[in-house]
């Protein structure tokens, strides 16, 4: 039923047309205003300003907007606009689910539209100075989870607007999903800070860890290889079966150890690459030449296709070890009596390098694991070789530090590709320097 003091809803059709263009307006400014990035309290003030100029409404300058605590059941001030009493501002800090207008439109989820607080006796606190006024409060509700409750003052018994409910409601709506949305982007912002802070404890204390144990096991594995060469006299078949299980396991250590350096000197970014203009080519060579007797001693031909580079920046460090990476890999997982082919190429003005093998290849689900820290896929070392999986991971990272690409081609049971990019505009920026 209308009440007796609700605006004449059969107002011409002219003036119909103006409302509702008005309303569409009113929703279009709340919305951008909701869309735009900056801090939720900035953006709920914007959104009442909006509100108090709306015509229709006829509602004074004078709102404010509380945030829902679903837990402890009550709801807290975020921001008002206008002028309120310090005892407003004191005591509406904080008010009980049930309690006055906004509490008990947060307990039924429902607008409450009040004529007059005097007289409605439903608006239970009171204020010294306070004079007379009627409200709209509204549940800020995001689907069925209620988030705040926003009133707007209005004079005592104003002209209600016949649509107020519908509006208001929808813009209720619209701020209830932008505050939940906003808290979870809030959410994601901490929990990824929180992670940078546990990663960054993590590679410290991988970096202290790892620097500590070097030393000793690096005499565990000079000792050890002493007394297996002889130093320290003879030693009996047995003795030197178990030296030389010492001298193994200290080496494979060893590796793990400057592995998970390297892994924490790169993710802290404490590296130092040396980057310089230099020639791939020459490092691919010897690189081949450092592992051709790993490969011979698989019967593993390592066969070279090089292409005239120009020269690159990179530093010779890092892109050694992701070079080594690939052909220690390619002998390691592939059968003996198989081929495998080093390429350097010139590719979309960039330079290529890639090892291809005949060895088990990859699946898909090992490929989207691959260049992941300590992935030790379905692939095993097919000559008793080591393999702690942590040499791709780095190879990714050192390459993503030269601006470069990093990936594999591969189908099981058809060999694999490992290939990089560097790129050549590096060329140019530096020998203009
Ligand atoms: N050429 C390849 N063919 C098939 N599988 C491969 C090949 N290269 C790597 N893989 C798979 O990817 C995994 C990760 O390789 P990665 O180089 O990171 O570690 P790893 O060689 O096992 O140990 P390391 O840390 O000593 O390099 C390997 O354990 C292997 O299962
Ligand atoms: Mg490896």
């Amino acid at each position: 039923m209308k009440k007796s003091n609700e605006k004449d809803s059969d107002t011409p059709v002219v003036e119909e047309i103006r409302q509702r263009t008005d309303e569409y307006r009113v929703l279009h400014e709340v919305a951008q205003i909701l869309h735009k990035a900056g801090g939720l309290q900035e953006m709920l003030i914007q959104v009442l300003t909006v509100l108090t100029r709306f015509q229709e409404l006829e509602v004074e300058n004078k709102a404010g907007i509380f945030l829902a605590d679903e837990q402890k059941k009550v709801l807290r001030l975020l921001c008002t606009i206008g002028d309120f009493t310090q005892e407003f501002m004191e005591k509406e800090q904080e008010i009980p689910y049930g309690n006055c207008l906004c509490g008990q439109a947060a307990v039924s989820g429902e607008m409450i539209i009040s004529n007059n607080c005097f007289s409605d006796s439903r608006h239970e606190n009171r204020f010294k100075d306070m004079t007379a006024h009627g409200h709209y409060i509204v549940p800020l509700k995001s689907g069925e989870q209620l988030v705040g409750v926003l009133f707007l003052y209005t004079d005592e018994n104003p002209p209600w607007y016949c649509r107020s409910k519908e509006i208001l409601m929808s813009i209720g709506g619209l701020i209830g999903d932008a505050i939940v949305s906003r808290r979870r982007e809030e959410d994601i912002i901490r929990k990824n800070q929180e992670l940078h802070e546990l990663n960054d404890v993590k590679n410290k204390f991988l970096g202290i860890a790892s620097h500590d144990l070097r030393n000793p096991l690096y005499m565990i594995r000079t000792f050890s290889e002493a007394l297996i060469e002889g130093v320290g006299g003879n030693t009996t078949p047995k003795q030197l079966d178990l030296l030389q299980k010492v001298f193994n396991a200290s080496n494979f250590m060893m590796n793990l150890l400057e592995n998970l350096l390297d892994v924490s000197k790169i993710e802290s970014g404490k590296i130092n690459l040396k980057k310089k203009l230099q020639d791939l080519n020459a490092l691919v060579k010897e690189q081949i030449e450092m592992n051709q007797h790993l490969a011979e001693r698989k019967n593993i031909i390592l066969a070279v296709q090089q292409t005239d580079l120009p020269a690159v920046s990179f530093d010779s460090g890092a892109i050694s070890q992701v070079i080594s990476n690939f052909i220690t890999n390619a002998i390691k997982f592939s059968p003996e009596n198989t081929a495998i082919t080093v390429k350097t190429n010139l590719e979309e003005g960039r330079t290529r390098f890639s090892v291809s093998d005949q060895g088990p290849g990859l699946s898909d689900e090992d490929q989207k694991l691959l260049f992941k820290e300590f992935q030790t896929l379905s692939a095993k070392p097919t000559g008793g070789e080591k393999s702690t999986g942590l040499g791709l991971a780095i190879a990714r990272k050192l390459i993503h530090l030269h601006d470069g690409e990093i990936g594999a081609k591969s189908k099981l049971n058809q060999g694999s590709e490992f290939y990089f990019y560097l790129p050549l505009e590096n060329l140019s920026a530096e020998s203009k320097s």
